[in-house]
């Protein structure tokens, strides 16, 4: 790889540090994160070093689905504040220099929307091709699978106009008609409204599912229950859609997008974000989040599969060689916190294996996601009752299990582990109660590990994993062989060792993680046709330990990035 082949762009540059707000930092005692709580905390990010913040919804919400319901585009949810404190909050970020990435919604918004109140009032509504209805005369719809709803159903009935209409999440969540070009005028318009103020880009949720099917065609037999993702992104004018997006939004902006893209595969990603195609920049995939992981979220043995993960990311990686540009990421607000879900979480491996994951975050190719929270390694809550959930997803799927008779017990283990609440509970800024991010009663259970993990207790310790954090973003941020270099694989069949090359013009560093409890020695030279004498180690989980470790003895969860 050749430093002068590259586009060089801040956002293949950048790391990404996601602040889901409801639980970030909650400044008024009312339970729930808000923005005047992120405006107390700037000075906190800003140490971190990321270049950019991805906000997840902070628009005027009922909350069916914290904020992935959105009853008016161009305004501030009650509870996290107003339209004055989100313009502080992006002067604040801009400040400090760093960009601010919205979440855009627009697959579907709340029921509470002005638009779907017009749409369902009437067949003759103006507003009725805002959303996709279904006349009760037509018979019951072809079958529509849904994320959220109770029966898994997409098509909800409603009495005031006799039909049906389409809402792949919550009945809650009304899918907004794209084949509309009014609508799409509306979106596009609100996004321009966005981008005015200062904002700096999109993370389009869902934005793979937007184009529907005409009439509605039952679905093939594969393509039935939760596989039918991959038909909803396959809708004959997505990328139509996106392309003219770019031409009325993004092309008059210097401004980052990045795709939720479920149903994106290797095989299909390039048409989203090739450079030629002018839609959007990234995308992220689902590929290495499913593994081990089967419908409801129910976990299998290769939940932790090495191999499968490194084969995942690696053919990932291979996609963008010449055109596009990738994304890493293990944590997000929809998934466990990734010392559960990918490291050791128990207390002798927790620290170490969470460093081992960020530094493979920020040592890959690709804009590196990085979830809040994971900076201090905080881990998945799992709860024992569901009464303690309160995400619809895992509260509906509790309730369809134990309506079909299924297995609860399984059903609540493998929650434990995968279940998105694991996610979402509140930053643990100290030992003081609620670990000091409120005074009330906190929306969601703070994790009871608090005393022990937080940010506080970490800020002044060298060896923590928040200041090991701070080091690998710096690291990263003045090595561009770790941002451009090209990847190369070792040892891919190995169960217990992660290990590649990054390489750019003549620099090559060496990554080497070991994901495993055992002690493991490798034969370096044998590995890679090298000359050690030279080489040096850039970061080392172990470095503070009692025993300086020799290149390529590893010991459980050790990180190394060596530089040949
Ligand atoms: C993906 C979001 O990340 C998730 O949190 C949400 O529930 C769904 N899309 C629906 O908007």
């Amino acid at each position: 790889m050749k430093l002068k082949n590259i586009k060089r762009e801040w956002w293949k540059e950048g790391i990404v540090y996601q602040i889901y707000p409801r639980s970030f930092q909650d400044s008024n005692g009312d339970g729930v994160g808000d923005l005047r709580g992120i405006i107390n905390r700037l000075d906190y990010i800003e140490s971190l070093g990321v270049d950019i913040v991805w906000l997840n919804p902070i628009y005027s919400s009922p909350n069916d689905d914290n904020g992935y319901d959105i009853s008016d585009y161009r305004n501030i949810m009650a509870e996290f504040g107003t339209m004055q404190d989100f313009e502080e909050l992006l002067a604040g970020m801009h400040q400090r220099g760093i960009k601010v990435v919205m979440d855009l919604v627009v697959n579907h918004s709340s029921d509470e929307h002005e638009w779907f109140q017009q749409s369902r009032s009437s067949r003759d509504n103006p507003y009725r091709e805002y959303y996709h209805w279904w006349p009760a005369e037509k018979g019951t719809p072809p079958r529509r699978w849904s994320y959220f709803d109770p029966e898994a159903n997409a098509w909800k009935y409603d009495e005031q106009t006799d039909a049906y209409y389409l809402h792949y999440f919550s009945a809650k969540q009304p899918d907004l008609n794209w084949e509309n070009p009014k609508l799409r005028a509306e979106i596009y318009d609100m996004m321009n409204f966005w981008f005015m103020k200062g904002i700096d880009g999109f993370r389009m949720d869902v934005i793979t599912f937007i184009s529907k099917h005409d009439g509605y065609p039952e679905f093939p037999e594969e393509y039935q229950g939760q596989a039918m993702i991959d038909m909803y992104a396959k809708g004959p004018r997505l990328h139509e859609y996106l392309h003219e997006m770019h031409e009325n939004v993004m092309q008059h902006y210097d401004c980052m997008t990045v795709a939720e893209g479920p149903g994106t595969h290797i095989d299909n990603v390039l048409e989203l974000v090739a450079e030629d195609r002018k839609e959007l920049n990234m995308n992220y995939h689902f590929d290495h989040q499913s593994i081990g992981v089967g419908d409801r979220f129910i976990i299998n043995d290769d939940f932790q599969n090495l191999v499968k993960f490194k084969k995942v990311m690696s053919e990932w990686d291979a996609v963008f060689e010449d055109k596009g540009w990738g994304t890493v990421y293990f944590g997000n607000h929809d998934f466990p916190r990734m010392v559960t879900r990918w490291g050791n979480d128990s207390p002798q491996y927790r620290r170490f294996s969470s460093k081992l994951l960020s530094t493979y975050l920020l040592s890959m190719r690709g804009t590196p996601y990085y979830y809040m929270g994971d900076e201090i390694g905080m881990s998945n809550i799992k709860f024992d009752k569901i009464e303690d959930y309160q995400d619809l997803m895992t509260i509906n799927w509790y309730n369809l299990t134990k309506q079909e008779g299924g297995d609860l017990e399984e059903f609540m283990a493998s929650h434990k582990l995968c279940a998105r609440d694991n996610a979402r509970t509140p930053i643990q800024w100290d030992d003081t109660a609620n670990a000091g991010f409120t005074s009330g009663k906190p929306w969601l259970k703070v994790n009871g590990n608090y005393p022990e993990i937080n940010v506080d207790s970490q800020q002044s310790d060298p060896d923590s994993e928040l200041n090991y954090f701070r080091a690998l973003v710096r690291l990263r941020k003045n090595n561009l062989t770790l941002i451009y270099g090209q990847y190369s694989l070792l040892l891919a069949d190995d169960p217990d060792i992660y290990a590649y090359t990054r390489t750019l013009d003549d620099d090559v560093i060496l990554v080497l993680l070991n994901f495993s409890s055992n002690e493991r020695t490798l034969a370096l030279p044998e590995l890679i046709d090298a000359n050690f004498n030279n080489a040096s180690v850039l970061l080392d989980n172990y470095a503070n330990s009692e025993q300086t470790q020799q290149l390529g003895a590893l010991r459980p969860y050790q990180a190394q990035i060596i530089k040949l």
